[in-house]
């Protein structure tokens, strides 16, 4: 059966474990080809993606990431933000590189998640499991070393991408009235909070999304100790943050 795009979407969900099958190469090569066709702004292709298929580096990357599911996967990707490859072409007409600054960053992650979304999507379509990986920032400094990465570039996340070994249920979403605003943006009712709540309880076993939110963006959360070492290492490989200012 042919999947159409939205079934192939519907079907997308996280998957954490896997097979300890190789994907076949022809078939990574059309995943990848669907991330190469990705909207990119203004043709710049602001990403890169490291593909590790090594077991010995995949088992590396994690252990230092602390999540197993990057090991057992056939295959991992990096997506980076790159700005030096745009450098390298500048420099052989012999220009310069402009600051690379928060803007660039932005717009290469935008482009990097566009293009990795692709990939999944494509890779769901041939009947294999993916999962994002934010993780990447836990042990940020390893991966850059271990990738090699050079200046001007930027691990923001990982996509695994394997055979499933399970099948999850698909996890809630926000209502849609909350995730769009019609014509301009309008507040939060006590009602949509608590709806909010309803919908994304069956998130974790006890049924607590608030205890996920918490853990991720309250004061002291994962979110805050991201970005306590976010600017120092974007600083390190040549971004210009002005966050001082
Ligand atoms: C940017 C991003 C980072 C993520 N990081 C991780 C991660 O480090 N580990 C993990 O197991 N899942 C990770 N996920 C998967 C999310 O937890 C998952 O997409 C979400 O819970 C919704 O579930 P679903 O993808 O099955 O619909 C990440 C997803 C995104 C988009």
């Amino acid at each position: 059966m042919v999947m159409t795009c939205s079934d192939t979407i519907k079907e997308r969900r996280s998957i954490r474990r896997y097979k300890p099958e190789k994907i076949p190469l022809e078939d990574i090569y059309e995943i990848m080809e669907a991330a190469r066709r990705a909207p990119t702004d203004a043709a710049l292709h602001l990403w890169t993606a490291v593909w590790v298929r090594d077991p010995q580096a995949k088992k590396k990357l994690a252990e230092a990431i602390g999540q197993r599911h990057i090991e057992e996967a056939s295959d991992f990707f990096v997506y980076i933000a790159d700005l030096y490859r745009l450098e390298r072409l500048l420099a052989y007409r012999g220009d310069t590189l402009g600051d690379v600054d928060l803007a660039l960053l932005v717009f290469a992650a935008i482009d990097a998640g566009i293009a990795a979304e692709n990939m999944a999507l494509a890779a769901v379509e041939k009947g294999y499991g993916t999962c994002f990986i934010g993780g990447v920032q836990n042990a940020v400094e390893q991966v850059i070393q271990q990738l090699r990465l050079p200046r001007h570039t930027y691990p923001l996340f990982g996509l695994t991408i394997g055979v499933p070994a399970e099948d999850p249920p698909p996890r809630p979403r926000l209502p849609l009235h909350m995730l769009f605003h019609s014509e301009q943006y309008h507040n939060y009712t006590v009602l949509d909070l608590y709806e909010a709540y309803q919908e994304m309880a069956p998130i974790t076993r006890r049924g607590d999304y608030y205890r996920l939110l918490r853990r991720y963006v309250a004061k002291g959360g994962y979110f805050e100790e991201r970005n306590s070492e976010m600017p120092e290492v974007l600083e390190k490989m040549g971004f210009l943050l002005n966050l001082k200012h």
